[in-house]
């Protein structure tokens, strides 16, 4: 596929199978249309199903796969596949892994990725090709700002506004002077600088800015650093297994005894039964917390209990829902995937209700939402309160197809 796509760009070779079907239609089958709509649905998943983010994309995967169970396994009556593609969150493989799937696969929708880098790669690629996109983590702040597309939506949230509420209540507890820590991508650092912006703002002065080259779980001399600095607080950006490593360090290190950790919510996801009592009294902010007392999570908790014999978590919540705007999109269109303005304007006007809430989009494609305040206590993500009610990330819209 590499080497082809080296001398024949995309669209020669998405011109060429597409004549090269005419041609073999005109001749054997008269009813094209009626033969596409009896096709299976191509759905493509580019999501890490191995390294620090497995757990993630697993939880995100199966939770598609309860959401479109429970719709009677038919996307607009339409028989679909799943066409999974582990992404090993590697920015370096992203562009051949999206091509695998939108040209050699011919996938009708698309989705994934968890990795911010994985995700700019394939929004790009997607934009070009007008593949129907679902992005069901990675939070980088461009898909929905200057790389925003038509046929682009995201099921999860931008970096900055997970993060930015964090800085605001952060000040409001009278922190003064903290040092922030994360991997050295674009997630990370657009964590920690929507962090910043909002402490800022409020009065409060980051003291350093530590970062981690991904996927290192090495922690020792930065948590050295930090015990040196005596920063009021710490604020961390990790998730999945790194996240695991990180809280568990902080706390054996000695350095929780005597500065506070926070973090965005990914800290803390999906990750409490292996972190034990290291996470106990970290704080955190997310667009949901396991323990929302809304009819529509604790139904949803359930099912994926029962279905998967895990908790779920923020990743499962963004996979239900991703599947849940493709049911009422192919709904909507009868399974007709050629509907592109129908399926984009089905999507971006869809109602439900969420486990994290009522959902709705803003013009760029970015579900606005509520940020809450959670602290770890007895195992668990309880919510103090909301940090800040309908979050919309700061993009402004991406006009229509
Ligand atoms: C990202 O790379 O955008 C990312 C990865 C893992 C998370 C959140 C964001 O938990």
């Amino acid at each position: 596929m590499r080497s082809l796509l080296r001398t024949i760009s995309r669209r020669d070779l998405l011109r060429q199978t597409a004549v090269a079907g005419l041609a073999s239609a005109a001749n054997f089958i008269p009813a094209v249309p009626a033969i596409a709509q009896k096709a299976k649905v191509k759905v493509g998943l580019l999501l890490p199903y191995s390294g620090t983010y497995a757990a993630l994309g697993h939880n995100i995967t199966d939770a598609m796969k309860l959401g479109l169970a429970e719709a009677g396994n038919k996307l607009g009556g339409r028989d679909f596949e799943l066409v999974q593609l582990d992404s090993e969150a590697d920015p370096a493989k992203a562009a051949a892994n999206t091509n695998k799937l939108i040209v050699g696969e011919k996938v009708d929708f698309l989705s994934g990725p968890v990795h911010s880098g994985v995700a700019m790669a394939m929004a790009k690629i997607a934009r070009e090709e007008g593949t129907l996109t679902i992005v069901s983590n990675a939070g980088a702040n461009a898909v929905t700002r200057e790389m925003c597309g038509a046929n682009i939506f995201r099921t999860s949230f931008s970096n900055w506004q997970v993060c930015f509420p964090m800085g605001t209540e952060m000040a409001r507890r009278g922190l003064k002077r903290v040092v922030s820590v994360t991997w050295n991508y674009a997630a990370g650092k657009e964590m920690i600088g929507a962090f910043r912006e909002g402490f800022e703002k409020a009065g409060g002065s980051v003291v350093k800015e530590i970062l981690i080259p991904f996927p290192n779980v090495e922690f020792q001399a930065n948590l050295t650093e930090i015990a040196a600095l005596k920063p009021d607080a710490v604020f961390a950006f990790f998730a999945g297994a790194g996240a695991v490593k990180f809280v568990k360090d902080y706390a054996e290190s000695g350095v929780k005894a005597k500065i506070p950790l926070y973090g965005a919510g990914f800290l803390t996801d999906g990750t409490l039964p292996a972190q034990g009592a290291a996470a106990e009294g970290v704080f955190t902010t997310l667009h949901y917390a396991d323990s929302l007392q809304l009819p529509a999570n604790l139904r949803f908790r359930d099912a994926f209990k029962k279905a998967t014999g895990r908790d779920a978590d923020v990743y499962a919540v963004q996979g239900y829902d991703t599947a849940q705007l493709l049911i009422r999109a192919m709904e909507k269109v009868k399974g007709d995937t050629g509907a592109t303005k129908e399926l984009i304007r089905a999507m971006e006007e869809a109602k439900f209700d969420s486990p994290r809430g009522a959902w709705r989009y803003s013009k760029s494609h970015n579900p606005v939402q509520d940020v809450y305040l959670r602290e770890v206590r007895n195992g668990d993500n309880a919510v103090v309160g909301v940090a800040e009610k309908e979050v919309s990330d700061p993009g402004t819209g991406c006009g229509m197809a």
